[in-house]
């Protein structure tokens, strides 16, 4: 089975991913290590301290893979047989995120995209999965998050709705 994870940063996909994998039994690719790693990138962005990641290439090392777990930003980009997008209210992003050295300015903007759902939208409007979860993890224990990560997976439709603007 081909299971990626997307959301905002401090969603909780790396806490969620290693648990689902464990659960699993399948391998765990952290995409933004996997991207370092076997370059994947199409180059170094300075101001942004971050790779930008070649889509063509990352969906290339995922080709001839059948049972995987991809978690990262950029997820959504790799076609799999389930997408499950993470969401959580902007208003914890900054604790979600403390334990990171972001600068306050990054902190922000992740709370911004988080709240316009950048991601979410790009994933919805852009993947290939046959199946999508959405996720509000706010209130949810990674594990309880897993466990209706589980419960989609058994084909229980699982897309719940938030709306951050309210
Ligand atoms: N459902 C959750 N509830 C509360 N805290 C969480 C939850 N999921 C993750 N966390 C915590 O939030 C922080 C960010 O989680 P992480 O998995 O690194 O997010 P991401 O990989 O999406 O950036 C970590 O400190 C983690 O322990
Ligand atoms: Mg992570």
């Amino acid at each position: 089975m081909k299971i990626t994870i997307t959301g905002t940063p401090g969603t909780g996909k790396t806490t969620v991913a290693n648990i689902l994998s464990k659960k699993l039994n399948l391998p765990l690719f952290n995409i933004s290590e996997l991207v370092k790693k076997e370059k994947l990138y199409i180059e170094f962005d300075s101001e942004r301290n971050a790779f930008v990641v070649d889509p063509e290439k990352l969906r290339e090392f995922f080709h001839n893979k059948k049972h995987f777990i991809a978690e990262g930003l950029v997820a959504h980009y790799i076609p799999s047989d389930i997408l499950i997008i993470l969401r959580v209210n902007p208003k914890k992003i900054p604790e979600r995120l403390a334990e990171r050295n972001y600068t306050e300015e990054k902190v922000r903007e992740n709370e911004e995209a988080e709240k316009f759902a950048v991601i979410a939208t790009e994933a919805i409007e852009k993947s290939k999965a046959k199946r999508i979860l959405h996720i509000d993890t706010t209130k949810r224990k990674p594990e309880d998050v897993v466990n209706l990560i589980l419960e989609g997976i058994g084909g229980k439709e699982v897309f719940e709705e938030v709306d951050w603007l309210e």
